[in-house]
C-alpha cells in the first residue's frame, strides 16, 4: 500500500540523505520511477501538480492508477503519492481522493493566511495520517519566459510554520523551478543554515531539483534538505530520447510507430535518470 511520507522523510534527515518526490504526468512517468525505486531499493514520493492531476483526468484518477500500477508491479519499497504545489482547495480534494501526502503552497498569500490555512490542512491531514508539506517564501522561476531570482525565506517565518507541526518544509534559498539561469547566483548556504536552526531540525525541502550542481545539492543535504523535488529533469531526458529515436527514423523501421514502443526510449531514460539521483541523493538502498 502507498504510505504517508513522514517517516520516509524523517530517516532521510536522520541519516543525511534525501528522498526525491518526482513529478509523474502519465502511466509511462509512473511506471518508469516506480521500477526506478524497486531497483534501486529506494524510498520514493512521486509527485503530482494540480495541472497534471487535471491531465490524468482528476486525483481520484490518479490515485486508482498509481495503486493500481504500483500493486501489479510488486513493488516493495515505501512509495508516497503527493499533491505538490497544492492549492488549499486542492489540498482538501487529494486528502479526500486517497492521496498519501500533500503539499499546501500558501507562499503567495500574506504570511497570517497562510499561516491559517496551513493549519486548517494540518488538521484535516494529520487526522488521516496524511503527511503535509507547506512553503515559506516563493520559488521562482520560469513564467511566460521571464526567469525571476529565487526568494530567501524569512527564518523567523519558518519557524513559525513548522510549530504548527507541519512533518516538511519547504522553503526559498535562491533555487528556482525550471533551468537555471547563466547568471544563477547559486544556493544561500547561510539562509539554509538559518532556517535549519530556526525551525530545530525541520527537514527541509529542496524544490527546483533540476540542474543544481552535485556539490551544492551534497551540501543542501548536509544542512537539512530530506526531500528533493525533480521535474523538469526527467521531462528533459524523456524528450530528448524520444526526438533520438524519432529522429534516427526508429519509428519508421518494422512497428517503431507503435506507441508502445515510440514512447520506450523515453520512459526507459526517466528509470535510468531516476537511479542516477536516488544515488546522489543518497536514498539508494535505504528501503
Ligand atoms: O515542485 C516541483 C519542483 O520543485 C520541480 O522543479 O522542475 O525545477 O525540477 P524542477
Ligand atoms: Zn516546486
Amino acid at each position: 500500500a502507498l504510505v504517508s511520507a513522514k517517516e520516509m522523510i524523517e530517516k532521510a534527515h536522520e541519516g543525511h540523505y534525501a528522498v526525491g518526490a518526482f513529478n509523474i504526468n502519465n502511466m509511462e512517468w509512473i511506471k518508469s520511477i516506480l521500477a526506478a525505486a524497486e531497483e534501486a531499493k529506494s524510498p520514493v514520493m512521486l509527485g503530482v501538480s494540480e495541472g497534471a492531476g487535471k491531465y490524468m483526468a482528476g486525483f481520484k484518477n490518479v490515485v486508482a492508477m498509481v495503486r493500481e500500477i504500483h500493486d501489479s508491479m510488486g513493488i516493495t519499497v515505501p512509495v508516497a503519492l503527493h499533491l505538490d504545489h497544492g492549492s488549499f482547495e486542492g489540498a482538501k480534494a487529494c486528502i479526500e481522493a486517497g492521496f498519501t501526502s500533500v503539499m499546501f503552497d500558501g507562499s503567495h498569500y500574506d504570511f497570517e493566511e497562510n499561516v491559517a490555512k496551513s493549519k486548517e490542512i494540518l488538521e484535516l491531514a494529520h487526522s488521516k495520517g496524511i503527511s503535509v508539506e507547506c512553503e515559506v517564501g516563493g520559488i521562482g522561476g520560469e513564467e511566460d519566459g521571464v526567469a525571476s531570482m529565487g526568494e530567501l525565506a524569512d527564518p523567523q517565518e519558518c519557524a513559525n510554520i513548522a510549530a504548527l507541526g507541519v512533518d516538511f518544509l519547504a522553503a526559498g534559498i535562491g533555487n528556482i523551478h525550471g533551468k537555471y539561469p547563466a547568471d544563477w547566483q547559486g544556493l544561500n548556504f547561510d539562509r539554509l543554515a538559518e532556517i535549519q536552526a530556526s525551525t530545530n531540525g525541520k527537514p527541509l525541502v529542496l524544490h527546483g531539483g533540476s540542474g543544481i550542481p552535485a556539490d551544492q545539492v551534497a551540501k543542501a543535504i548536509s544542512l537539512g534538505v530530506s526531500k528533493i523535488n525533480v521535474n523538469t529533469e526527467l521531462q528533459l531526458v524523456f524528450a530528448a530520447a524520444t526526438r533520438k529515436y524519432i529522429e534516427e527514423g526508429k519509428d519508421l523501421a518494422g512497428k517503431g510507430y507503435d506507441p508502445r514502443k515510440l514512447l520506450k526510449p523515453g520512459a526507459d531514460a526517466i528509470t535510468k535518470k531516476v537511479i542516477e539521483m536516488m544515488n546522489q541523493f543518497g536514498s539508494a538502498n535505504k528501503a
